[in-house]
C-alpha cells in the first residue's frame, strides 16, 4: 500500500513538473526536450496526424502532448521502455482505448484529413481502415478460410454477392478468391493452401501471426498497427515477419511498436522515441534517429544505458 502510494507521487511530480529542468528517473541523464527533435521533415503525404494528444488513465498521465505525422506507405517504429506510452499511443490510432473506461483523451487524430475523435464516427468502420496486429497471434479457433473470411462476411462485403452476379460467379469463388489473395499478400499461401479447412490453431506461431496479419487484410485496411508482433516467435519467424513488412509498407501505412532495436533499425522508415512519463522525445528518419540523436537520452536508450 505504502509502495503504491510513494510510487504514485513519483508519477504526479513527473507530470507536474514539466517547465521543471532535470526531471530524471532511475538511469536517465537530465535534458529538457526540444520541440525540433520531434519536427519530422518527410516527403510525401501524412496518413494520420496526431495532434497534442493527451491521455489519462485515471490520475496516470500517460501520454504527454505528442504530435506526430505518420507518412502514408512506409513504416513508422515506435520505440522506448516500458511503461513510456507505445502501447497506448497506437491504441489511440484505431481508438481502442475508448474501451479502456478509466482512460481519458485530449487532443486531435485525424486520418486521411479527417478527425477520428469526433462525434458520430464509425468506430467499426474506422477499426477496418485502421487495422490492428497483436502481440499474441490471436486467430479465431475456426478454419484457416474461416479466419480470413470472417471480416468481410461481418461488414457484408461478401454477402451482398452483388460483384459475384456481375461477374457470373459464385459468392464461394468469390470468397476462395479474396482467401488466397490474403494469403499471398501475407507471405503464408504456399505453406497453407493445401489445409485451408485446417483449425488455424494448428499452425506456428509464426503461421498464426501471419495468418492475423492476413485476416487484418481482408477487409481492406490503409493502416496496420502493430504491437509487438514478433516478439513471442524464433528468429526465423520474426525474419520472415520483417520481409512481410517491408512488402506490406508498398501499399499500406505501417506502425509497428518493437522493443528489438535492431528490428526497429532494419525495418522503419521513421522512428519515434518515447520515454519514461509518456513524452515523445525524438521523431525522426530512421538512419538519423539511430545514428545521431538529437536527445542524450535517446543516445543512452539505444545504446542500453537504460530501459
Ligand atoms: N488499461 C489501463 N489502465 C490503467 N493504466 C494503464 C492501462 N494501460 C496502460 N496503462 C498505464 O499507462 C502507462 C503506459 O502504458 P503502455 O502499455 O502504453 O506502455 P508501453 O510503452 O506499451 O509498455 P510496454 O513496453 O511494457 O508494453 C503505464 O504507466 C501503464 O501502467
Ligand atoms: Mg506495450
Amino acid at each position: 500500500m505504502s509502495e503504491n502510494t510513494t510510487k504514485q507521487t513519483q508519477t504526479e511530480s513527473a507530470a507536474t513538473d514539466s517547465d521543471q529542468p532535470l526531471t530524471t528517473t532511475a538511469g536517465e541523464t537530465a535534458e529538457r526536450t526540444q520541440s525540433e527533435w520531434t519536427e519530422y521533415d518527410f516527403r510525401g503525404e501524412a496518413k494520420m496526424t496526431v495532434d497534442d494528444l493527451d491521455v489519462y488513465y485515471g490520475d496516470d498521465h500517460a501520454l504527454k502532448g505528442v504530435s506526430m505525422e505518420i507518412p502514408e506507405q512506409s513504416v513508422t517504429a515506435l520505440i522506448g521502455p516500458s511503461g513510456c506510452g507505445k502501447s497506448t499511443y497506437l491504441r489511440c490510432l484505431n481508438r481502442m482505448n475508448d474501451r479502456v473506461s478509466s482512460a481519458r483523451i485530449d487532443g486531435s487524430v485525424e486520418l486521411g484529413g479527417q478527425e477520428i475523435y469526433q462525434d458520430g464516427v464509425n468506430l467499426v468502420e474506422l477499426r477496418k481502415r485502421v487495422g490492428m496486429v497483436f502481440q499474441s497471434p490471436n486467430p479465431f479457433p475456426k478454419s484457416i478460410r474461416e479466419n480470413i473470411a470472417y471480416g468481410p462476411k461481418k461488414h457484408g462485403d461478401l454477402d451482398t454477392g452483388l460483384l459475384a452476379r456481375l461477374l457470373n460467379r459464385s459468392d464461394a469463388d468469390e470468397r476462395d478468391e479474396l482467401v488466397e489473395r490474403c494469403l499471398r499478400d501475407a507471405a503464408l499461401w504456399d505453406e497453407v493452401s493445401d489445409r485451408l479447412d485446417d483449425n488455424a490453431l494448428g499452425l506456428s506461431g509464426g503461421q498464426q501471426q501471419r495468418l492475423c496479419i492476413a485476416r487484418c487484410l481482408s477487409v481492406d485496411p490503409e493502416v496496420i498497427l502493430m504491437d509487438e508482433p514478433a516478439s513471442a516467435l524464433d528468429p526465423i519467424a520474426t525474419a520472415k515477419i520483417e520481409d512481410l513488412i517491408d512488402d506490406l509498407a508498398e501499399e499500406y501505412t505501417v506502425v509497428i511498436v518493437t522493443h528489438n532495436m535492431q528490428q526497429a533499425a532494419r525495418i522503419s522508415d521513421q522512428t519515434a522515441v518515447f520515454l519514461t512519463g509518456g513524452e515523445l522525445v525524438e521523431y525522426g528518419d530512421t538512419d538519423q534517429v539511430f545514428e545521431n540523436p538529437h536527445s542524450e537520452r535517446v543516445e543512452d536508450y539505444i545504446t542500453g544505458k537504460f530501459g
